[in-house]
């Protein structure tokens, strides 16, 4: 029994020693500055849109379709590319007719987080969201929600929407609720900074002292949650876009713009709503002289990068899915 003893509390020792210096496993290390948050599993899902696996499968299959857009050609996937962190590396994307909006497409990961969605908000869910693209102009320009419907049933989504809905469940709200549920399992845990935070991984120093530097300066006044977004819409005067006013015409809300998530923005370039800024570390060194007025060095500015790469997390693993088309049929609807 002796030996026994001995041998346990020797692995005791052994264990201290391989955690000393580190924090114990499932503890939150002392110094991650307060309101910096784990991304959580789970994002809140509206009453009237409950998930379910085959309405998941369904939204993936719409979310994938370019039957959506009036050429035949784009899908939310062209300027939402899943392979690429849910965005398509350009300033501005391209849509219907090689034309481009005026606004950098934000990543669709994590999006269900978003209590508002757009630079602009504009949109309060993702169900109200989705309906936007298939019938605007420069995207994917379908003339109306029944054209998007006619593509629908032309390529053969009926079965699938009954199903999934009641009978009769081919519509267009019930497209918006399907790509909004399949939106809503895009998330990206387990980046190397949320094992960090549960005591499970490590971050380098640099990363560890561009931690500590956003919340010295006051990033994390606005960038904090678990998000690294506070989910509210401010001034940054930067640019022409006019942001939330040209939405409501107050001149209070010129140039407001939603605080961006830090998540995964390591891989998100380029920056800003107009996307004009080409890499991180300007985006950074911009974001602290116009909302911070302060100035921050080249190690600093290195630092805080090094940290924001710790943002990067798993990218859901996803399966192309086979689309609905009618067997033996050109479908005519090419411009
Ligand atoms: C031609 C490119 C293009 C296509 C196609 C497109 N989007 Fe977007 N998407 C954008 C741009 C640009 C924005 C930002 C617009 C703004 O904020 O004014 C955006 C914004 C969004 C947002 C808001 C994210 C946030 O952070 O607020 C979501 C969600 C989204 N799109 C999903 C979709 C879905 C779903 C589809 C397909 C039905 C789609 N998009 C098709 C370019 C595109
Ligand atoms: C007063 C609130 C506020 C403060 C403080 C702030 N930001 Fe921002 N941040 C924003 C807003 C708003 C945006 C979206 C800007 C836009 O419209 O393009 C943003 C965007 C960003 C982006 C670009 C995200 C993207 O996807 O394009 C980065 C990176 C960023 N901030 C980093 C920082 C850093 C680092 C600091 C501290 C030095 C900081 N921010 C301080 C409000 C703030």
């Amino acid at each position: 029994m002796k030996l026994c003893s001995n041998i346990a509390r020797s692995a005791a020792a052994v264990l201290f020693l391989l955690f000393a210096g580190s924090a114990i496993a499932g503890e939150r290390p002392a110094d991650i500055p307060e309101g910096m948050g784990i991304l959580p599993v789970n994002v809140p899902v509206p009453t009237d849109n409950p998930m379910s696996a085959a309405k998941v499968e369904l939204g993936k299959k719409l979310y994938f379709d370019p039957a959506l857009s009036k050429s035949g050609q784009f899908s939310c996937n062209s300027c939402h590319n899943l392979g690429t962190w849910g965005v398509d590396n350009q300033a501005t994307s391209i849509g219907h007719r090689w034309q481009r909006g005026g606004r950098n497409a934000p990543t669709v990961l994590n999006s269900g987080f978003w209590s508002k969605q757009f630079w602009d908000g504009r949109a309060p869910l993702l169900e109200d969201q989705a309906k936007g693209p298939p019938l605007n102009p420069v995207e994917m320009a379908l003339g109306s929600e029944a054209d998007a419907v006619a593509r629908l049933q032309m390529a053969g989504y009926n079965a699938e929407f009954d199903a999934v809905f009641d009978k009769g469940g081919i519509s267009f709200d019930n497209m918006a609720k399907a790509i909004a549920a399949f939106e809503r399992t895009l998330n990206t845990p387990d980046a190397a900074f949320d094992l960090y935070l549960q005591g499970k991984g490590k971050i380098s120093a640099a990363a560890k002292r561009g931690m500590l530097k956003v919340a010295d300066v006051g990033c994390t006044s606005c960038h904090a949650g678990a998000l690294f977004s506070n989910n509210k819409f401010v001034a940054f005067q930067y640019g022409s876009d006019t942001g939330l006013k040209s939405v409501t015409g107050k001149a209070d809300d010129d140039h407001v713009f939603r605080v961006q998530s830090w998540r995964n923005v390591a891989m998100t370039a380029p920056y800003f709503h107009d996307g004009k800024t080409a890499t991180l570390a300007e985006a950074v060194d911009v974001m602290a002289r116009v909302q911070l007025d302060t100035v921050l060095s080249k190690a600093e500015v290195a630092d805080i990068v090094a940290f924001l790469e710790t943002l990067t997390g798993v990218l859901p693993s996803i399966t192309y899915p086979q689309l609905p088309r009618p067997a033996g049929q050109t479908l005519e609807w090419h411009e």
